[in-house]
């Protein structure tokens, strides 16, 4: 912008100074074709065509870098040669005064514009005139005599002025946009700043956030995600949420609820899922729409906590709740059922020794078979009675184990299942030895009974912190969410000869040792771990 607009300066100069010479010292013989009055008009017209194009915004500011701006500045320069020749051939008497006042038009047009460029020309037509009329000369003889300078001063003004109020608006509008841009990198940057910020409490938050496109496919998961479910970002991005969940609901299910939030719809609740090692847990869910700034959903953002640990204390209450009740109905109802049926069972007795009763005889060992049978289940109901008296004595864990192994490592046997004992030599803990022994039996024989032969049941002992553990895993197929809450309960069995009193009987014991009882279960096994306080 600023050579070219150099270049017309001087064009525009020199031809009107060749222009003004052109009487005296041109002569039109020398260039037949052309004389200066052509030249100007050349250029004149080669700059309304720069200034309309310019206005356009067609030409580039740089007159190398397109073809068409550069054949203008031919164009416009071409007039500007010949008219340097023609000042040569006249002799270099570029000398006259007014030519001088152009220049004032010039740097007023090109510093401030149209105006001020009009202003300046007027200023210096009349000190023109001032100028004549102080030398006596006839007003339309000044007139005549400068006619060129003046109407080059107005041209002059009119389209530098114009090339300069078009260039500064250019330049005010690249300020604007520069000065916006400025501020939106500023904005920018404060949103990202802001956005890092959040994206740190998101990724430090104690919850579980998974964020899925509408039909649940994840695109976001935090850091208590892997450290909950097992599961890295990558191996479950762009995976469907409803692949990684038991499957306690159906695909139509988990997708009527992706569009129910789609559709807008905030959902929460407590449910089970499925840790990537197959182990269930247990989650305070949240599932809301995530909308864009025109309200529309496009994701949706599931916040859920893990509650595995606080519905284990739930469970534990409501099961310790149970136990009292059982204990004391089992202490009140036991005895007034037992004693009747002792008396039953020694007629039964007497009966089927007599000889008129001969014939009935296998009837007889029947009742009396069936009465010891419940006589047995009396008994493990009394084993509940939360004020029996127990004999607590300071014992080696692992060492009852020891004495009770060739029992259980027959029953493993006889069912075809392996036994293995990983035993630590633990501290002494203040133990019923009778009742340890029954809670062993009772968990190994779940464990053997959940399992299929070939499969292995491992018992160990170990120290954790303040507590001493007895773990007994197997290699069964775990235990399904929907009963764990009734493990434990009397008479809660799945199994068609089970009483349903083994764990409940564990659960007495176990209460009455002070001790806990957790269960880990998933699709590899179950695992009961029974805690001794070591700080008794
Ligand atoms: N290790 C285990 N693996 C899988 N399921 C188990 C396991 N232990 C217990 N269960 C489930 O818990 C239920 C209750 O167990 P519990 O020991 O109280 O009764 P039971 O074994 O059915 O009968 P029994 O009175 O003969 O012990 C079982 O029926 C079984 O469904
Ligand atoms: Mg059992």
């Amino acid at each position: 912008m600023e050579h070219t607009t150099v270049i017309h300066m001087f064009c525009i100069l020199i031809l009107t100074s060749a222009q003004i010479l052109n009487n005296e010292f041109y002569s039109a013989d020398i260039y037949p074709a052309l004389d200066t009055r052509s030249f100007v008009i050349l250029s004149f017209f080669g700059l309304v065509v720069i200034f309309l194009l310019r206005s356009k915004g067609v030409l580039d500011s740089n007159p190398t870098k397109s073809l068409l701006s550069l054949l203008l500045l031919c164009y416009v320069t071409f007039p500007l040669v010949l008219a340097i020749i023609t000042a040569i051939l006249a002799g270099g008497s570029l000398n006259y005064v007014e030519v001088v006042l152009l220049l004032p038009v010039l740097i007023a047009a090109s510093i401030m514009g149209k105006i001020a460029g009009i202003c300046m020309a007027t200023v210096c037509t009349t000190l023109l005139f001032v100028y004549g009329i102080y030398n006596k000369l006839p007003v339309a003889f000044i007139f005549e005599s400068n006619l060129i300078v003046i109407s080059m001063m107005y041209v002059i003004a009119w389209f530098i002025g114009g090339i300069t109020e078009i260039e500064s608006e250019n330049r005010a509008q690249l300020k604007a946009s520069i000065d916006s841009l400025k501020k939106e990198i500023i904005q920018r940057k404060k949103a990202e700043e802001r956005l890092s910020k959040l994206n740190v409490a998101v990724e430090q938050s104690p919850s579980i956030v998974v964020i899925t496109d509408l039909h649940g496919y994840i695109e976001y998961v935090n850091k208590k995600f892997t450290t909950v479910t097992g599961y890295l970002p990558k191996e479950v991005i762009n995976r469907n949420f409803s692949d990684l969940r038991i499957d306690f609901l159906s695909r139509e299910q988990f997708n009527q609820i992706w569009r129910d939030v789609a559709a807008g719809k905030e959902l929460d609740g407590t449910v089970y899922n499925k840790k990537k090692n197959g182990d269930i847990f247990w989650e305070s869910v949240n599932i809301c729409p995530i909308r864009n700034s025109d309200g529309i959903v496009t994701h949706v953002l599931r916040l859920s906590e893990d509650v595995t640990e606080a519905k284990r204390m739930e469970k534990e209450m409501i099961r310790l709740d149970r136990l009292n009740l059982i204990g004391e109905m089992a202490a009140g109802l036991g005895h007034e059922i037992r004693n009747p049926m002792t008396s039953v069972r020694g007629f039964l007795q007497l009966f089927s020794s007599k000889k008129e009763f001969q014939n009935y005889k296998n009837y007889f060992v029947l009742m009396i078979n069936e009465l010891d049978r419940a006589n047995s289940i009396i008994s493990d109901y009394l084993s509940m009675d939360k004020d029996k008296i127990i004999v607590l004595e300071p014992k080696s864990l692992s060492h009852i184990i020891e004495t009770i192994g060739p029992k259980i490592r027959l029953d493993a046997k006889k069912s075809g299942k392996k036994i293995v004992y990983l035993l630590e030599k633990l501290p002494p803990l203040l133990l019923d030895e009778k009742e340890i022994k029954q809670l062993i039996f009772n968990l190994v024989r779940n464990g053997l009974e959940a399992m299929k032969p070939g499969q292995t049941l491992t018992i160990k002992t170990y120290v954790e912190g303040t507590t001493a553990v007895l773990a007994v895993q197997d290699q069964g197929s775990g235990i399904k969410p929907e009963i764990m809450d009734k493990i434990g309960t009397p008479f809660f069995t799945t199994k068609d000869h089970g009483t349903g009193l083994g764990l409940a009987i564990c659960y007495s014991i176990a209460k009455r040792h002070k001790a806990a009882i957790d269960i880990e279960t998933g699709a590899h096994g179950t695992t009961f771990f029974v805690r001794f306080n070591l700080e008794q």
